[in-house]
């Protein structure tokens, strides 16, 4: 019994890759099975830097549900270059660096299963607005385009209500927007690094538990500005050139927050411990590299969950417990919680 339930287990865990049949020449193609009888297999093709004017769609063997045709300078995508047997089961797409300018409406829509999809290092401006419908895209890579502004209604025609990971970054958006009427929209990490926002987007009614605005020239956050974002658990809002001011009551609303980096903002010199109102989640604050090199000696009862900060050069500081001093009449000891840094005179 041991032995045929030893056999069973191994027989699972074997995955092996066997070369394909139909394998396009120029590109590598690679079956990896596992399962029980090899129930489950991927079928991983790649096929690189082809050039302009190769003939699109590819072909690929069917069954195929890794597919990588990044470097191929493929240019516009018409409604028919992803359209060959094989690309209706693709689970993951890499179509990054292809001097894809434009994406017709038609494009992405044979393939019902998508899930991962890489458009980066390409020269998008816009999309249009139905070119997702009915893909259950669960991560999207728009990261080094062109784009200046995006419309994210373009995720609200997902097929299912999994989330997904937008990464924007690198492009050059001076606005985001959308138009929810009662839609949900389900992304839930955002990346907008290295934009042109001079201000942070409007992003309330989304279900975001990540959200990066690293490196864009905000120079001021207002009072309410992460009011609805009651899932955001991660916040980064570091390499602000311009950033000067954080008003107080800024976090309100970000009951969920554990991360919050503020560093490499050099201009940013007081911080108003009101700013800190809300965060009764944070758990790490990083202020390195920011004009802020003292904290109040209150910052605890902002923070209450705070268990470490940063600042300056290496300086970092942590939640102790204090044994306060033995009351005699009382017969107990009080415990106090203090901020103890490792390096003196920070904490005021
Ligand atoms: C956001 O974008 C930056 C720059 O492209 C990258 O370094 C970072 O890993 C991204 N974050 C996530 C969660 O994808
Ligand atoms: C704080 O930010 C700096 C600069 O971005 C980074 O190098 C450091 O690792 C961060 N520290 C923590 C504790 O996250």
């Amino acid at each position: 019994m041991a032995l045929l339930l030893w056999l069973g287990l191994s027989l699972l865990a074997c995955v092996h890759s066997t070369a394909v049949k139909n394998c396009h020449p120029g590109c590598l193609c690679e079956v990896e099975s596992f399962g029980l009888f090899d129930s489950f297999s991927l079928t991983r093709v790649e096929c690189r830097g082809f050039g302009p004017g190769s003939t699109m769609p590819i072909p690929i063997p069917l069954d195929t549900t890794h597919l990588d045709l990044s470097s191929n300078a493929m240019g516009p995508l018409s409604d028919t270059m992803l359209a060959g047997p094989g690309y209706t089961t693709l689970v993951s797409l890499d179509l990054s660096s292809n001097h894809i300018t434009r994406v017709s409406p038609n494009a992405f829509s044979k393939l019902r299963y998508l899930e991962t999809l890489d458009l980066s290092q390409n020269n998008l401006e816009s999309l249009p607005p139905s070119c997702f419908t009915g893909l259950p895209l669960t991560e999207v890579d728009l990261s080094h385009n062109s784009f200046q502004e995006f419309y994210l209604d373009v995720f609200a025609a997902k097929v299912n209500g999994e989330p997904v990971h937008v990464d924007l970054s690198y492009n050059k958006l001076v606005s985001l927007s959308m138009t929810l009427h009662g839609k949900v929209l389900h992304v839930q990490s955002l990346n907008l690094t290295a934009n042109r926002m001079s201000s942070v987007p409007k992003l309330a009614g989304l279900p975001l538990r990540y959200l990066n605005l690293d490196g864009n020239p905000i120079t001021c956050i207002q009072e309410g500005t992460f009011a609805q974002l009651k899932d955001l658990v991660y916040l980064s809002i570091s390499g602000l050139q311009e950033l000067q001011e954080i008003e107080a009551q800024s976090f309100r609303g970000l009951q969920s927050l554990q991360v919050l980096d503020l560093s490499n903002n050099p201009k940013l010199s007081t911080l108003n411990p009101a700013v800190f109102n809300g965060l009764d989640s944070l758990q790490e604050l990083n202020l390195s590299g920011s004009g802020v090199t003292f904290l109040p000696s209150n910052m605890l009862t902002y923070l209450p969950s705070i268990k470490s900060i940063t600042l300056g050069r290496n300086i970092r500081c942590w939640r102790t417990q204090k044994q306060g001093q033995f009351h005699r009449q009382l017969g107990q000891v009080q415990h106090d919680e203090v901020l103890n840094c490792n390096v003196e005179g920070i904490v005021l």
